[in-house]
């Protein structure tokens, strides 16, 4: 599969190949802190303003074991997902979860989709923090092509902060939240080297300004520690 040079991981180094999908939706939650607080905006949002019975069309990028486009197809039964990630393994977990029926799996590095297509909504949760900072303002771009007029990009991820104190803050309860929540000394020490050497956040400021310069409006709706989820509307 080709590669794009703006991450800085593959899904080898990631170490998600040698994970059980059980244990991967598990630990998932438990490590990024208000991850299931994200999911709940992100589906009320879909109820209030997406029609019930309609048939969107979503792309999910880095959509790994599908969990966040599970939490929308429940809401919009009858949309049709397509599903990217370069990790095989991640994708036969999502597979396993949500299906065929109005699911399509691509196994592809994101950076690499075709440059334009009408899509409802995109979702990037969690998947975008390991490119470079060069690489995230081009997939803004590209994800503002991939949208057609009026189509909603929900953007959450980790994310860091300009001002250096509150940056420091934030990487410190994250941490702790690291320690508190792992199960066993081995998952700790798995995603606190996640964390530290593989994560590549960009400033929430920057990140805006970078959405807004590909033509995004963007309303933030949670921002704790690192956690941030951004509504993008075309
Ligand atoms: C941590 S998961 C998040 C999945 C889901 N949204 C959630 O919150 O549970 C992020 C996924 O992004 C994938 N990923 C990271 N960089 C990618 C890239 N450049 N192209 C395709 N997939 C990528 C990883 O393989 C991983 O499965």
């Amino acid at each position: 599969m080709k590669i794009a040079k703006t991450t800085n991981v593959t899904s080898s180094s990631l170490n998600y190949d040698r994970y059980s999908m059980t244990k991967y939706d598990r630990d998932i939650v438990n490590s990024i802190p208000f991850h299931e607080e994200l999911h709940r905006h992100i589906q009320e949002y879909v109820k209030k303003h997406y029609k019930k019975d309609g048939t969107y069309s979503v792309i999910d990028l880095g959509a790994g074991t599908g969990l966040t486009s599970a939490i929308v197809r429940e809401v919009l039964p009858n949309a049709k997902f397509d599903l990217v990630d370069f990790s095989k393994q991640m994708l036969a977990g999502a597979k396993k979860k949500l299906g065929t029926k109005n699911v399509n799996y691509i196994l592809k590095d994101y950076a690499n989709l075709p440059a334009k297509s009408d899509y409802d909504i995109a979702i990037a949760v969690i998947g975008v923090h390991h490119q470079t900072h060069e690489g995230k303002r081009k997939l803004f771009k590209k994800i503002y092509r991939l949208l057609k007029p009026g189509g909603v990009f929900f953007f959450g991820d980790l994310m860091t902060h300009r001002d250096k104190v509150k940056a420091a803050h934030a990487q410190a309860l994250h941490f702790h939240h690291l320690v508190q929540k792992s199960t066993d000394q081995k998952t700790l020490a798995e995603w606190a080297h996640h964390h530290l050497f593989l994560n590549n956040l960009a400033p929430i400021e920057d990140q805006i300004e970078w959405l807004k310069d590909a033509g995004f409006t963007v309303k933030p709706v949670l921002l704790k520690w690192n956690t941030a989820l951004l509504i993008c509307k075309k």
